[in-house]
């Protein structure tokens, strides 16, 4: 089985969570827009009505581009539920993401979600974070300064993504792609210490946050439910 058809494949099988009547976060990325392009369907053909919130302005244009009704996070408070995509996942269920640069809007509403789901491919799962790059995002206002801190934390390269012509995410901030290699054994202090640094807007280390991964993979797809978590 291609990707391309595991990540289709994943991201509907997470529509099997959405019910009728549920304020759901939208996650970015190529997998995660499957499941929002399913949902769509599903309220074209009627069989729910559901609001959601856009993880970033891509989401927020297909999710337009479907049909679903879109409302903001003040308005609703909490969501029931975020389905998103991760760049890699770890046997605690910590995810890196960020790869598509959307890491603080996607961890706001994550924060916000009485559940988390992730659909991925098998490439994503890994016995130790940081193979990934480790996406952080920055303020342009002296960012060499902050990404000289994140240097004195990471082994490896610490580079502005973009280059010369650096990236810009939805809210006008820097990427810096930190290098740690496999070596995020304790992701959760590892957030901590990037997160203290001023110039910091966000790291994109979701630690305690997910609760199922729907995994696609050669032999199909399956869902690993974290024991002791919200959908448990
Ligand atoms: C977006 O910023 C990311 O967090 C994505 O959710 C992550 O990179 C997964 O994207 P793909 O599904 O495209 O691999």
């Amino acid at each position: 089985m291609e990707t391309e058809e595991r990540k289709r494949l994943a991201g509907i099988e997470a529509c099997k969570w959405v019910r009728d009547g549920m304020s759901l976060g939208l996650g970015t990325g190529s997998t995660v827009s499957h499941t929002v392009v399913e949902i769509g369907r599903m309220i074209s053909e009627g069989s729910i009505s559901v609001v959601g919130v856009p993880t970033s302005l891509a989401t927020r244009e297909l999710a337009m581009s479907v049909g679903i009704p879109l409302v903001t996070l003040s308005e609703v408070g909490v969501l029931d539920l975020v389905i998103d995509g991760t760049d890699e996942f770890d046997p605690g269920f910590s995810l890196i993401k960020g790869g598509g640069g959307a890491l603080t809007r996607e961890k706001m509403i994550a924060q916000s979600s009485n559940a988390m789901i992730v659909v991925a491919d098998d490439r994503k799962r890994v016995d130790v974070l940081g193979k990934f790059h480790l996406p952080v995002e920055v303020l342009q206002f002296e960012w060499e300064a902050t990404r000289g801190l994140l240097s004195a934390l990471c082994p490896g390269t610490v580079s502005i993504r973009g280059g010369e012509r650096p990236f810009l995410t939805d809210n006008g901030g820097y990427i810096l792609d930190c290098n740690f290699g496999e070596s995020i054994t304790d992701p959760k202090s590892l957030e901590s210490e990037i997160l203290s640094i001023a110039g910091v807007v966000e790291v994109g280390l979701f630690c305690d946050m997910c609760d199922v991964v729907i995994l696609a993979g050669e032999g199909g797809v399956e869902s690993i439910i974290k024991e002791g978590g919200r959908l448990g």
